[in-house]
């Protein structure tokens, strides 16, 4: 056989192969639009659902132009690996999240229900200085924030709880 032979031969291959690839593509991305439990939101979200006048609020937009969310994901996975973290991650818990802080890297850990874990005053140590609190961080130190942003961010942190209905793993 010739090699254009060959690759008439493999011109059905391609053309499924590319007819997959938009089947996927479109079953991606138009399936979850046909989802109850993604397009309403639930209790969780109804927390996360911030007033723009609040300080939560606030401290979220400082989050992200800091760029915390470079390091820190604000997504609990269904793995062993994340299982002291709190309630597994459900769609509907970013309704109003826009855009979500799921990040894609996890140089310091997971920050979706970090509310639950420190309280105000191990924040604002540990914002304005990391290595304080544990030596050999490698978190930057956000020492020059105003204090009404330090503050801000830090009430949006505290803010990242879990509502009591939420179903799945209790929270530690
Ligand atoms: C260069 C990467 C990096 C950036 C940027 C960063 N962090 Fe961190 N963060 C870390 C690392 C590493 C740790 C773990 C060590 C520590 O606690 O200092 C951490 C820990 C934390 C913790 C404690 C989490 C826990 O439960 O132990 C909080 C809260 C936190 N960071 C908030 C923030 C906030 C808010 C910002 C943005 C203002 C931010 N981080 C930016 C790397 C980063």
């Amino acid at each position: 056989m010739s090699g254009y032979e060959d690759e008439k031969s493999m011109l059905p291959y391609i053309i499924g192969a590319v007819i997959l690839f938009f089947v996927g593509t479109a079953g991606t991305t138009y399936l979850p639009f046909y989802d109850d439990q993604m397009q309403a939101p639930n209790q969780n979200a109804e927390l996360r659902h911030l007033s723009v006048e609040s300080s939560e609020y606030r401290g979220r937009e400082v989050y992200i132009r800091e760029g915390c969310h470079t390091c820190h994901t604000m997504f609990v996975r269904p793995v062993l690996a994340d299982s002291s973290l709190g309630p597994i991650s459900q769609p509907a818990d970013y309704y109003y999240d826009a855009p979500a802080m799921l990040g894609t890297k996890r140089t310091g850990a997971d920050l979706m229900w970090v509310g639950n874990r420190w309280n105000e005053d191990w924040h604002r140590e540990h914002l304005l200085n990391p290595q304080k609190v544990l030596p050999g961080s490698i978190m930057p130190r956000y020492d020059y924030l105003s204090d009404q942003d330090l503050e801000d961010l830090i009430a949006y942190l505290m803010s990242l709880k879990p509502s009591p209905q939420t179903e799945g793993r209790p929270v530690e």
